[in-house]
């Protein structure tokens, strides 16, 4: 089987949490150069800790990791090292989520966030022509009151982002607690996303969609047992950005062979594959490709399906 040529076509990444690609070096350096004190000193004793039962032990690293991006450039190195490693797989979109609250809370302004991360689509789109976008995620283990206060100060960079994301803590948080922010995104003309059904029950994917009123879902495995919803999200397009290897990290399927995308794709339903936090699980964005193809045993047509679902789903 040899798969590599259709994988390495050009396609869209729909689904990749910026601080989710702060490679291990990266957090080491960082720290360094902003004199941040962290838990582990060595690449060893990340790839130690770097072992999840589910998706709030991964979070717990994840902000951890996070809290040595301080300054403008900070957030520029982190965003064009991501671009630079995407377009080595040939990604030529980018619809970039990251957690603003996660930044605000350390103390880091929006302006700083948003400078850096701005700076870095400019000079990645000059050097490789590749095409960047900002999607910025409301954290649902935090009150909506903090979200929609956040939510008023983005809108200083209305023309920087193209919509709202719903991620973090997801059971125990369901979508209906942002009903209010996601009402007032959509009069702003924003996309509207949400990660649902990764750990949380397909009652919360119906209600992103019920609710919610989103246009993709983030994730959404859990879709598979319900006939009915499988249909809804098939009839109305709802793309679905999935991402095999971080479901196998934090043990949402036990193996790739058990992975969910191809059956969805099956039941006409628009599956996009993506890395999600490639720092974290093991692979960018051709890797998921690999490793999904190679454990499902896809065909040619099958990868080719996938990536083209990502370019006609795009929003940009
Ligand atoms: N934030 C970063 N990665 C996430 C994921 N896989 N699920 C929920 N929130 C996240
Ligand atoms: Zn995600």
């Amino acid at each position: 089987m040899n798969h590599l040529n259709s994988i390495n076509n050009p396609k869209a990444e729909l689904h990749i949490h910026l601080e989710g690609s702060l490679e291990p070096q990266m957090i080491l350096n960082l720290a360094k150069r902003n004199n941040i004190q962290i838990k582990y000193s060595s690449l060893a004793e990340f790839a130690k800790a770097y072992q999840f039962k589910n998706l709030q032990e991964f979070l717990d690293l994840y902000y951890l990791g996070m809290s040595v991006l301080k300054t403008e450039n900070d957030y520029f190195d982190l965003t064009y090292a991501y671009l630079t490693r995407a377009h080595q797989d040939n990604v030529t979109h980018s619809e970039m989520f990251f957690d603003p609250q996660a930044h605000l809370e350390r103390g880091v302004s929006l302006d700083i966030m948003m400078s850096g991360l701005w700076r870095a689509i400019v000079q990645a789109k000059a050097d490789y022509g590749i095409n960047g976008s900002l999607i910025p995620c409301f954290l649902r283990h935090l009150s909506e009151n903090n979200a929609l206060s956040v939510f008023d100060d983005l809108m200083n960079y209305r023309d920087k982002i193209i919509g709202i994301g719903l991620d973090s803590s997801e059971l125990g948080n369901p979508p209906a607690k942002f009903k209010n922010l996601f009402n007032l995104a959509r009069k702003e003309q924003l996309k509207l996303l949400a990660h649902a059904g990764e750990e949380g029950p397909v009652s919360y994917v119906w209600d992103a969609l019920d609710i919610l009123g989103v246009d993709r879902i983030d994730h959404g495995n859990a879709i598979l047992s319900d006939q009915a919803l499988i249909k809804r999200i098939a009839t109305d397009k709802i793309t679905l950005t999935m991402c095999p290897l971080s479901n196998r990290c934090l043990q949402v399927v036990p193996d790739l062979s058990k992975h969910q995308a191809i059956e969805l794709l099956n039941h006409d339903v628009c599956v996009t594959i993506n890395s999600d936090d490639p720092a974290y699980f093991g692979g960018y964005i051709n890797q998921n490709y690999v490793e999904l193809a190679t454990a499902l045993n896809l065909t040619d047509a099958e990868i080719n399906k996938l990536i083209e679902n990502s370019l006609t789903a795009k929003f940009v």
